[in-house]
This record gives C-alpha cells, sequence and structure tokens, in this order.
C-alpha cells in the first residue's frame, strides 16, 4: 500500500530515467512522451543547457531569502517582463501560486472584489485558484469558497457584456482552457474582454500557465491575437521541472505590492530562477518560436490526415503544440492502450486526448507518435 494521500490515480508506468521526447519505464519499455510533465518539460527531459546553469549555481549557492537582492531573480524576471510586455514579476512555487499573487494584486490595486473566470477554465488548487477555476467538480466537498467570483460562459462575448464590470476588480481567462478539454478562446473574445476591462477599468488578466513559455508557438499565447493583458501568470513550461510559478504585471500595479504585501520563502529560490533563465534564453527566441509554430502546423495536419477520418474521431484541435483529440472511446482505456503501444499523453476535459510534446520534438518523432495514435484508434474503432 503507497504511503501517498491517494490524490492522483497513478498509472502502472514507473519512470526510470528520461531524456528529450523519450522516457524509459523501470519495466526496462521506451516510451515516447507527449506528455512533458503536464506541459513542464518544454524542452524536453534533462536538457543540457539547463542543467549546465544549474549545476553552475549548485556550486554558488542554493537559498538565500527574499531579504536578499539576488541577480539571477532580475535576470530571470527581465526575461519573463520582456517576453509578455510587463514591468514587474513575482516570483512564486506554482501555477495556483501565481493565480493566487494576481488575484490579490488585482484586489489590492483595484480596491474592488469581484473575479470574472470562465466556466470548464482551471485556475489551480488553492482556495483562491479553486473559486476562480469554473468546474464545480473542484469545489465539491470543500465548504464555502471565497467570496466574489462570478463565472460566465467561455466565449460569450454577450453575456460577459451583460455583466456589471463596475465593480470587478479582474477578468481571468486561459487563451486555450487546458484541463478543460483544449477549447480556445475565439479571436472576438479575446479583444472583447480586454475592451469590457478597459470599460470598466477592470484589470485583464491571462492565467498562460498551460499556455505560456513558447507552448502554442508563441512565448505566450495571447500574442496570437493583439491583445495586451494586465497581468499575466506563468508556471509549468518556465523550470523545465524545476518548481516555479511567475505572475507579471503593469508598472502602475507595482504600488499595491509593497513590502508586507505578498510573500513566499521559497518564491524566486536560486536554483528554480536559474532554470528559469535558461529556460527562457532557448525558448524566447523567434527562430526557436518559429520552429514551434511550424511543428505546430506538421503535427495539426498529420493528425487531421491519419485521424480525421476515424469513426471514434469527433474533433482535432488546438494551437501549436498543444493539442486536442476528442473522441468518443471510453477516455482513460485509451490513454492505457496508447502507453502499452509506447505512446504517452494526457487526458483533458471528459473525453479530450491532450497532446503536450516538448517544443523541440523532431518530425520523426512526431511521425512516430500519429502512427501509434492512428493504430491504437484504429483498432478500437
Ligand atoms: C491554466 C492553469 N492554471 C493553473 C494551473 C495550476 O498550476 P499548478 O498545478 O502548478 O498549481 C494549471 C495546472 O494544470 C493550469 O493548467
Amino acid at each position: 500500500m503507497s504511503v501517498l494521500f491517494p490524490t492522483y490515480k497513478r498509472w502502472e508506468l514507473e519512470p526510470a530515467y528520461a531524456k528529450g521526447a523519450r522516457m524509459t519505464g523501470e519495466n526496462g519499455k521506451e516510451y515516447l512522451d507527449f506528455t512533458s510533465g503536464i506541459g513542464v518539460c518544454n524542452l524536453g527531459h534533462c536538457h543540457e543547457a539547463v542543467k549546465e546553469q544549474v549545476e553552475a549555481q549548485l556550486d554558488k549557492f542554493w537559498h538565500v531569502s527574499n531579504f536578499f537582492p539576488q541577480n539571477i531573480q532580475e535576470q530571470a524576471g527581465k526575461l519573463l517582463a520582456e517576453a509578455s510586455g510587463m514591468d514587474y514579476v513575482f516570483f512564486a512555487n506554482s501555477g495556483a501560486e501565481a493565480n493566487e499573487a494576481a488575484i490579490k494584486l488585482a484586489r489590492k490595486a483595484t480596491g474592488r472584489s469581484k473575479i470574472i473566470s470562465f466556466k470548464s477554465s482551471f485556475h489551480g488548487r488553492t482556495l483562491g485558484a479553486m473559486a476562480a477555476t469554473g468546474q464545480e467538480k473542484v469545489w465539491q466537498g470543500f465548504g464555502s469558497m471565497p467570496e466574489n467570483f462570478v463565472h460566465l460562459p467561455f466565449n460569450d462575448c454577450e453575456r460577459l457584456w451583460e455583466e456589471d464590470g463596475t465593480d470587478t476588480a479582474a477578468v481571468m481567462l486561459e487563451v486555450i482552457q487546458g484541463e478543460g478539454g483544449i477549447h480556445p478562446a475565439s479571436e472576438k473574445f479575446l479583444k472583447e474582454t480586454e475592451a469590457f476591462c478597459r470599460k470598466n477599468d477592470a484589470l485583464f488578466m491571462v492565467d498562460e500557465i498551460q499556455t505560456g513559455i513558447g507552448r502554442t508557438g508563441k512565448a505566450f499565447a495571447f500574442q496570437h491575437y493583439g491583445v495586451q493583458p494586465d497581468i499575466i501568470t506563468a508556471a509549468k513550461g518556465l523550470g523545465s521541472g524545476f518548481p516555479i510559478g511567475a505572475m507579471a504585471g503593469k508598472g502602475w500595479l507595482g504600488e499595491a505590492f509593497g513590502p508586507g504585501s505578498h510573500g513566499s520563502t521559497f518564491g524566486g529560490n536560486a536554483i528554480a530562477t536559474t532554470a528559469a533563465k535558461a529556460t527562457m534564453e532557448i525558448i524566447f527566441n523567434e527562430n526557436f518560436l518559429r520552429e514551434t509554430r511550424e511543428l505546430g502546423v506538421y503535427l495539426a495536419q498529420l493528425l487531421k490526415q491519419s485521424l480525421g477520418i476515424l469513426e471514434n474521431v469527433r474533433d482535432i484541435r488546438g494551437i501549436g503544440l498543444m493539442v486536442g483529440i476528442e473522441i468518443t472511446e471510453e477516455l482513460s482505456g485509451t490513454l492505457q492502450e496508447l502507453r502499452e503501444n509506447g505512446l504517452l499523453a494526457l487526458p483533458a476535459g471528459e473525453n479530450v486526448i491532450r497532446l503536450l510534446p516538448p517544443l523541440n520534438v523532431n518530425k520523426m518523432e512526431i511521425d512516430e507518435a500519429v502512427s501509434l495514435l492512428e493504430m491504437t484508434l484504429k483498432k478500437r474503432a
């Protein structure tokens, strides 16, 4: 019996080691990993450049506390701020913590407390992030949620404009709802949400925890649409597997987050920020991002050709290397069969196979993954 709380229904595969897009199990079997640790290892497992910088930092110091100025935080923060069009960064340890920081900052900076978010969204498991999450199953059994969170239907501009925005601190959304089933926001919805925020002096807040750090072929997914949020949050891919989250915001918000207003013992830890700096140095490069976009187009075309005709495939959608395949089959059995055939893929929503390969995956690995998907889904059709 496991000593761990059974919060996760774990797979049958225990990893032994992993490199790039490949993982070897304790059973000696090799797998193609299109999960990237749920969108975390965006450079593949154990990337050499990240390892080198982390190893160098391990020899300097590991942790000193936020009483000390740390150049590594400044460097990592600058990369994140420049890539997202922001002025200030707060480092946390996870996505949920980054969203907590964002919610707290929005409330303090505006003096309002209502947060508008959307049905089927996912923002994390702490109480504030849970309250923002638009899924009842996430709240169930935990008693009353923090107040003043409103969940509107996603991609519904009309309904948004019906909402009173004058008491709203922020509107918070994912550009592609990830956990909810790979549902992209429409361009119109993103632009109207931005306009709604501007009209009501509310903050436009984008949760880029799954979509950011190059996942969709731009540094951040909002950049496909010519909108500019006031606050973004990032985590997952930011540290290549070292735990780190971040909230970045516009300069005028700085005043609301003065000394004593918010904090974290581990936030901005030297090892995690070094990993983040090394990761961003590679990913926030126009050639790298262009290649990610090209690989995304290649994957989408191949999936449509090979799976689009199958009876048990209902839809294929996504942007860049964040892809969902909606199926009519039972999901967990399908994912297990995929693993047995050598491909690791994720669930999303009720019936979506989610693919989050490393951004530097190669075309041969994409070919292999698609043929494993085709073989598995054909057999089940
Ligand atoms: C969009 C989004 N926001 C927030 C989170 C929560 O991040 P974490 O698990 O690091 O707290 C996730 C995790 O899946 C996510 O996908």
